[in-house]
Order: C-alpha cells, then sequence, then structure tokens
C-alpha cells in the first residue's frame, strides 16, 4: 500500500535518494511553491541580493546552479554578472522544465513576479525584469544532470571548474545524514574555482517537506554543522543571513513541513583541498 499514492500510507512515508527521480512531480512542485505571492521566497531573494551586494564577482563569469529543481529564481541576483550559467539536477523532468522557460515555451512557467521582485531590491526601474529576464535565458547555456553523491556530481560531464555556484534548498534534501552532507559539500566545491564564491540558501532543523500529497526527508541542518563541513573543505570568509523561525512564519497550504531556521551563507573557495 505504501507505493499507491492514493493510500493514507503512502503520504506519511518518507521519500528521499532516488525517490527523486519517480516521485518528484516538477509540475505540482512549481505549483506548490513558486505559483503564488510568498514571504518565504522574498525572504530568500532579499538573503541572496544582500549576500550579492557584498561579493565580488566578474562581469563574465561562469555560474554553476546545484540542485535547481525545475526553478530559475536563485540565479536571478548572481546571474546578472555571469555570461555563462549552467543548472543541473537530480531529476531529468526538473531538466526538462527548466528547459522549456529557457526556450520560452507558453507551457513553462512564469517567474516574472521573481525577476520584478530581485529589480525592486536592487533599485532598478519598473521594466527592467525583462531585460534582466532576457538576460539569464540567454545566458543558461547548458542544463545538465547532477547527483551530489558523486566525486564529480556533473559525471560524465568533466567541465571548467566554476567562478560561482549556487544552490537552494537541495542539499538538505539531498543528505540523509551529516556524513552524506559533508562528502556532498566537498563533492560541490570540487566544482569552485580556487578564489571561487559559493551561494547556499537552506532551511535548518528540517526533518521532512512535503510536495502534493508527497513527503520528502530532510536532514536538520545547523550553523555549526555547516561551519564545520566548510572549514574541512577550504571554504573560507563566511558571510550569514540568519532567520530563526518555525515553518509557522512561512505556511504553505495543505503543505506540511517542518523547519528552526532559513539560511543563506556565501563562502569563498581560498585553498585547493576539496578536489585533492
Ligand atoms: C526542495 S527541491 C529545491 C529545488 C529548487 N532549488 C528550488 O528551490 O525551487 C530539492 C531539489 O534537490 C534535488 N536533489 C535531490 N537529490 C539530489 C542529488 N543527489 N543531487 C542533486 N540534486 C538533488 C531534487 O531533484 C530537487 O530538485
Amino acid at each position: 500500500m505504501a507505493n499507491d499514492p492514493a493510500s493514507e500510507s503512502f503520504e506519511m512515508a518518507r521519500l528521499s535518494g532516488v525517490d527523486y527521480k519517480t516521485h518528484f512531480d516538477p509540475k505540482i512542485f512549481l505549483d506548490n511553491y513558486h505559483t503564488k505571492e510568498s514571504r518565504f521566497y522574498d525572504k530568500i531573494s532579499e538573503m541572496l541580493h544582500e549576500l550579492m551586494a557584498a561579493a565580488e564577482i566578474r562581469d563574465g563569469s561562469r555560474l554553476l546552479d546545484v540542485g535547481s529543481g525545475p526553478s530559475i529564481y536563485s540565479v536571478i541576483s548572481a546571474g546578472s554578472r555571469c555570461s555563462e550559467i549552467v543548472c543541473s539536477d537530480y531529476v531529468t523532468q526538473n531538466l526538462d522544465e527548466i528547459l522549456k522557460w529557457v526556450n520560452g515555451d507558453p507551457d513553462a512557467h512564469n517567474w516574472q513576479r521573481y525577476f520584478e521582485y530581485v529589480c525592486k531590491l536592487e533599485g532598478k526601474s519598473d521594466d527592467e525584469w525583462k531585460l534582466r529576464q532576457d538576460h539569464i535565458r540567454q545566458a543558461i547555456k547548458r542544463v545538465v544532470p547532477c547527483d551530489v553523491h558523486q566525486e564529480n556530481p556533473l559525471a560524465p560531464l568533466v567541465l571548467e571548474p566554476f567562478d560561482v555556484i549556487s544552490s537552494s534548498l537541495c542539499l538538505e534534501a539531498a543528505c540523509s545524514d551529516e556524513s552524506s552532507y559533508r562528502s556532498a559539500v566537498k563533492h560541490v566545491t570540487s566544482l569552485l574555482k580556487p578564489g571561487g564564491i559559493l551561494f547556499v540558501v537552506g532551511i535548518q532543523g528540517e526533518t521532512f517537506y512535503s510536495v502534493g500529497n508527497k513527503r520528502f526527508k530532510a536532514f536538520p541542518l545547523s550553523n555549526e554543522i555547516i561551519e564545520s563541513a566548510y572549514a574541512e573543505v577550504g571554504l573560507t570568509n563566511l558571510r550569514w543571513c540568519n532567520e530563526t523561525c518555525d515553518s509557522k512564519k512561512y505556511p504553505f497550504e495543505g503543505l506540511p513541513y517542518d523547519m528552526s531556521g532559513l539560511f543563506a551563507v556565501s563562502a569563498t573557495r581560498t585553498d585547493v583541498t576539496a578536489s585533492a
């Protein structure tokens, strides 16, 4: 019964790992989280904007987004200075959704609200969002499979290390415990140039979240776990945006999840141990 999506026990089962390939539905995810106005995602945009404003990213940089899902909001800030963006995810259907958006397919998700909000945070004029959207569309050059549990998450592809890597709400979903989280951080960092910047958005203290009637497991992160994992791979110069809050602060109707906080952190790769 647990494998029958209509059953009650299925709703309670906590999915993870390879389950993403069969049970993560991009359309339901987009409908659940990225259709209505949401203070949760506004807050994430604000955090990314704040970290970006303090970061030194050269024009023409190359950006990799890890665990993009079917979403592109996480590259709107950093992508403004990048001439090449690569989006990646574990689930092929998610990559197809991004490709639809890049190709201007009429069935693609509409990200206008996110572009408008980031441009507003940047103090840009009202119609600037269209230019940013055009820029991000043409800068996304590749949409590729990724598995943060592989030594080279983009294998079999081997790409030049990136100037900037972003990742939003992925690692706590992809990892089951501290050991797999530490390894995933190491794998992702190996794709960053020495001197490159990593931007990660995440949820702390989360054990599960919902997509439609399905529940996915999450690994409950803390600042301490993140700091220790980053130190191990030579990620330094950490800048934090932290908000302590539970899921009641950011309710999603009919979509239970838990958390003790929301964070964004940027860090610089200062040595080469991650690829050793
Ligand atoms: C909560 S969703 C976040 C998606 C998107 N970044 C967003 O914020 O809208 C978690 C994402 O992690 C991806 N994921 C799960 N396991 C992964 C793995 N081993 N490697 C890379 N991505 C993974 C899932 O496919 C899913 O797209």
